[in-house]
């Protein structure tokens, strides 16, 4: 039986939060991180959207993982062998991880997320259920730049990144990101999740659903602002709204989450304040969307040779396999 192991890496403390928070409030075109969506109540309602019927990628994600468990567990076996180490990025829960811990026959598993908190209780219950598996907590904002301590992966390892996590960072800083995670691989592979272009009809009701589950999840960055900068939102002056932005580029596009001032307001914090005008936006979040060729590509472009794609009978998403080169 082995102990789970915590190490807490850089976190940005409540000041710096707060810090880049206003920064981004007082751009020209206002803009909050969609990491600051993730309070305790929101990561609840990010729950509650992946059960709706329009949220689509987490269970397309979990049908193709379930209907080519066989193809994907030999691939992987090929790619870093029995006994390897699985470093999974964004881990929360530790979940989906679970799922394949036995069938990829892990020795080891790294669970990284914003914070170790996160992670402590979902990893003490998966330390009991896998006992002979040594498990590591690491806590990392990754978003910045990704590196694990010198010495914790040293054999090739698989990196898991699932979800679709991947579209919130535009092509360039995809690769940037995708480029650290063969780094940390050490010569292994990566299994990640990416939810790929479809029509606006699919996807708009996937950021914007009948019961509001996404504009309560949108709205909640407002008040999450509140509490971390006190400022005084008034979460009935702001409205969700979610559309997708194709001429992004040729062969990607992105649905965008913003905020909108239902009318003329300002808004006040220490030291600060911003004037609205009725209509003018919060830009929240960028969900981008790639076609398969061109997501593939973004892995090769990151050092990755050999690129496996498994997608469901739709091809609303797909479980790309892509070994280090
Ligand atoms: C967690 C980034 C994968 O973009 O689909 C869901 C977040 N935002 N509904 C996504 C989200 C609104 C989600 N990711």
């Amino acid at each position: 039986m082995h102990e789970t192991r915590f190490i807490q890496l850089h976190v940005p403390d409540a000041a710096q939060l707060a810090a880049e928070a206003v920064q981004g409030l007082q751009a020209s075109q206002a803009h909050a991180s969609p990491k600051f969506f993730y309070d305790p109540l929101g990561s609840r309602l990010f729950d509650a959207i992946t059960q709706l019927d329009e949220y689509y990628p987490t269970r397309t994600e979990a049908a193709i993982l379930s209907a080519h468990a066989a193809a994907i567990t030999d691939a992987v076996h090929g790619a870093v062998g029995a006994g390897a180490t699985m470093i999974d990025l964004g881990a929360g829960s530790c979940e989906k991880a679970a799922r394949l811990l036995g069938p990829f026959q892990l020795e080891r598993y790294v669970a990284v997320d914003i914070s170790i908190d996160f992670l402590r209780q979902a990893l003490v219950q998966l330390q009991r259920q896998h006992p002979a598996v040594q498990t590591v907590g690491v806590g990392l904002d990754f978003s910045s730049r990704l590196a694990l301590p010198a010495g914790l992966v040293e054999s090739p390892a698989l990196v898991f990144y699932p979800g679709s996590s991947i579209g919130n960072f535009a092509p360039p800083a995809a690769v940037q990101l995708l480029r650290q995670a063969r780094d940390i691989s050490a010569g292994g592979a990566l299994l990640i999740g990416v939810d790929l272009l479809k029509p606006a009809a699919v996807l708009e009701p996937a950021y914007d659903d009948a019961l509001g589950v996404t504009a309560a999840f949108n709205l909640n960055l407002l008040r999450h602002l509140n509490r971390l900068v006190g400022s005084n939102f008034d979460l009935r002056q702001w409205q969700h709204v979610a559309f997708f932005n194709a001429d992004a580029d040729v062969s990607a596009g992105r649905v965008e989450m913003h905020l909108q001032a239902r009318q003329a307001l300002s808004v006040q914090w220490p030291g600060g304040e911003r004037h609205f005008a009725a209509g003018e936006r919060i830009h929240t979040e960028n969900a981008y969307k790639w076609t398969r060729p061109h997501f593939e590509a973004l892995l090769h472009e990151a050092g990755f040779g050999r690129v496996q794609t498994w997608t469901d009978p739709q091809g609303w998403f797909a479980v790309m396999l892509a070994q280090a080169a």
